[in-house]
């Protein structure tokens, strides 16, 4: 038999964990492929990284290059300086990366220099805002990317606008959602409902880290008042992203009386808190997916999403950052305005098999 085509599998930041897991656990089930995992170091604290892999029972990295935090061309270039080197020592037959963060188009980068074949899962999903710095990590990696794994019907039609040959993109639905599948029997056992001391739909969910929301000071207050207007009607439990912790701290703004600030939970945690909400309210991309696989009406604070099929066929709204707009449409739904989602298309737990497959017949050796 053939030796089994050794994929290198980056992790960096927080939304990372959740794509790689499935990929990891399919790859543990078939001898065609393995998976190594790489960890940037992106990310570090515990909460933010190590607690991850324990829940989500990911394989050890190989390595963690150890790179913390910095401006973004401090990160993107100590990752790029320190992935060289490891791949240099290490050979690997095709590099996969997920989503849009700093990490993901650092390594793509550096693979694709050393001419090794690059996947991207998650490609094609476009906000059409260069201000944000995913977006120009998206279209960097989708352009020097040999596959494109396509979560949603628009990421293919981006792609084939940009001038992407169809050959090269494939539809195989989301791994995110492949994780929440099959963790959800497991999240539920968690007592953080009971531990928050919250009730059966009886709150909702806030997270906010986007710089454009968190680091301007005016965006900042004026989603704080909003916030505090929905918490006089429902409680709101808010596990706060470092970068946000900051900011409240230096800004000095306190939460309200039924706002419980938490720091940031483990997935399983979070899957419960997300499940038996109300209502969320978030600036997240990944966040925007979950419910609308979970069902619970999800507001997001931004003036746009790379991920139009959540708004198209699930439960989430765009509300940007108007105060007034936010509290109208979260109040609605407090008081009972509900909408019943679809499952977007391939979102059925096996895209990580899909990309397996379509990675071993591109690039296996037989
Ligand atoms: C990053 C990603 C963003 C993703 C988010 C998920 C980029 C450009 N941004 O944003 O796309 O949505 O992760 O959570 O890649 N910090 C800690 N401990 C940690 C990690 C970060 O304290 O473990 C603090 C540091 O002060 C750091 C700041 O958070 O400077 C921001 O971290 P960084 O990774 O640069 O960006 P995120 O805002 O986390
Ligand atoms: N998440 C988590 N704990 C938290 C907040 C979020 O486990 O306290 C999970 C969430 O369920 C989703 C992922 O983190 O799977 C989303 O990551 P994040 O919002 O940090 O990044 P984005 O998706 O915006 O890039």
């Amino acid at each position: 038999m053939s030796k089994p085509l050794r994929i290198c599998a980056i992790v960096g930041a927080r939304p990372n964990y959740m794509k790689i897991a499935p990929l990891a656990w399919a790859a543990a089930d078939r001898d065609d492929v393995d998976v190594v995992v790489v960890h940037t170091g992106q990310h570090y604290d515990r909460n933010m990284s190590d607690l991850f892999f324990e829940e989500l029972r990911i394989p050890q990295p190989d390595v963690n290059l150890g790179v913390g935090s910095g401006s973004h061309a401090q990160q993107t270039a100590e990752v790029m300086i320190r992935f060289e080197k490891y791949l240099l020592e290490h050979p690997i037959d095709v590099l996969l990366v997920v989503g849009d963060v700093n990490s993901t188009i650092a390594c793509a980068l550096v693979a694709s220099k050393l001419h090794l074949p690059v996947v991207h899962v998650e490609a094609g999903l476009r906000s059409f805002d260069r201000r944000m710095p995913e977006e120009i990590n998206r279209v960097l990696t989708d352009a020097i990317s040999d596959l494109l794994f396509v979560t949603e019907r628009s990421g293919e039609d981006n792609l084939r606008a940009e001038g992407v040959p169809a050959e090269r993109i494939h539809f195989v639905g989301n791994v995110m959602i492949d994780t929440l599948l099959r963790s959800r029997e497991l999240a539920e056992k968690s007592d953080v409902l009971e531990r928050v001391g919250l009730s059966e739909r009886g709150y909702g969910v806030v997270t906010l880290h986007r710089p454009s929301n968190v680091d301007d000071e005016s965006t900042l207050r004026g989603i704080w008042g909003a916030l505090a207007t929905v918490a006089a009607e429902t409680d709101l439990v808010f596990p706060v992203h470092p970068r946000t912790r900051a900011r409240l701290a230096a800004l000095g703004l306190a939460p309200p009386p039924r706002m419980k600030l938490l720091d940031p939970v483990g997935y399983l945690d979070f899957l419960k808190l997300q499940a038996h909400a109300g209502l969320i309210l978030t600036d997240s991309g990944g966040i925007q997916e979950e419910a609308t696989i979970l069902g619970v009406p999800c507001l997001t604070l931004r003036e746009n999403t790379e991920r139009p099929v959540t708004i198209e066929v699930g439960c989430n709204t765009l509300v940007g950052v108007d105060p007034a707009v936010i509290e109208a449409k979260a109040l609605a739904i407090v008081r009972g305005e509900t909408r019943r989602p679809e499952v977007p298309r391939y979102w059925d737990g096996r895209a990580a098999e899909r990309i397996l497959d379509v990675i071993r017949n591109s690039y296996g050796k037989d």
